[in-house]
């Protein structure tokens, strides 16, 4: 049979693409064929920075500098996609922060700033994203009228001590997710969401920077590995593809099995 992960045609939006699972996952599509928006909010030298590596592999990429959780930012990003590329097929709804703090410590403002960022600047970018969908109309390059992917967390079902906005924002993704993707089917249009687990990025440095540290994380993990961005690049690329075309509303956990409560393995 032949294999359709190919993305040809097709152009995608990874947001918060200039590190981390974002750069990974702009580098995949991009090397199944997707033209790509690398957007950032602050790595501007970064962002270019991927540009070119995906420009030098053939590929074709814009950055474009945005914060997903402000409206007007929003529009203009995908305006821009629209006016570089012409068309918005796959966005990958990716940006992410922490502002961990004790419950009883935690400001306002690191709350909002997280709920704003992981939870508002989903429904801002999906939003955009389904009216440009329903504009476009079937093109010929998928089955689906489009496909978003939400990058969730394991902590859409961990609860998660010490990050309570984070978690809830991750804990709300999930609820998005699923809803929008019952909404969305009857008009072809796919939605899920990648939960990794503890991947090797700049977000959680902390968790393996050290020995002792990763030493520490790798309890909470049964598989025995830290995962790495393209772990989870390569899911996103099943789900962007029409090898995906029967799966939406469908949370994929990629995490060494980290939701499978290893603490219980030998106790309980
Ligand atoms: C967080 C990381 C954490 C991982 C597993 C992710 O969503 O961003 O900081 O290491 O979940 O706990």
């Amino acid at each position: 049979m032949e294999t359709t992960l190919k993305l040809n045609g097709q152009t995608a939006i990874v947001t918060g693409s200039s590190s981390g699972l974002g750069e990974a996952i702009a580098l995949e599509l991009a090397s199944a064929g997707a033209n790509v928006v690398v957007n950032y909010h602050s790595g501007d030298d970064e962002a270019e920075a991927v540009v070119k590596r995906i420009e030098e592999r053939g590929g074709r990429a814009i950055a474009v500098g945005a914060d997903v959780g402000e409206e007007a930012d929003v529009k203009q990003m995908f305006a821009k996609c629209i006016a570089a590329f012409g068309y918005v097929d796959i966005p990958v709804n990716n940006s992410g922060i922490q502002r961990d703090k004790a419950f009883h410590e935690m400001s306002l403002d690191e709350w909002n700033q997280v709920i704003n960022t992981n939870l508002t600047g989903q429904f801002l970018c999906a939003r955009e994203a389904v009216n440009i969908f329903l504009k476009q109309g079937m093109r010929g390059v998928s089955k689906a009228l489009g496909k978003i992917i939400c990058i969730s967390s394991v902590h859409d079902v961990i609860p998660w001590a010490g990050h309570v906005n984070y978690a809830a924002s991750k804990g709300g993704v999930m609820m998005l997710m699923k809803s929008l993707a019952q909404e969305l089917a009857p008009k072809k249009i796919r939605v899920n969401s990648i939960s990794p687990g503890a991947i090797q990025t700049p977000i959680n440095k902390e968790a393996w920077g050290t020995d002792e540290a990763l030493n520490k994380l790798l309890e909470l993990i049964p598989y025995g590995r830290i995962g790495q961005p393209e772990d989870v690049a390569k899911q996103a690329l099943w789900l962007a593809s029409d090898e995906s075309d029967y799966v939406t509303g469908a949370t994929h956990y990629i995490d060494g099995g980290m939701t499978l409560y290893p603490g219980f393995a030998d106790n309980g």
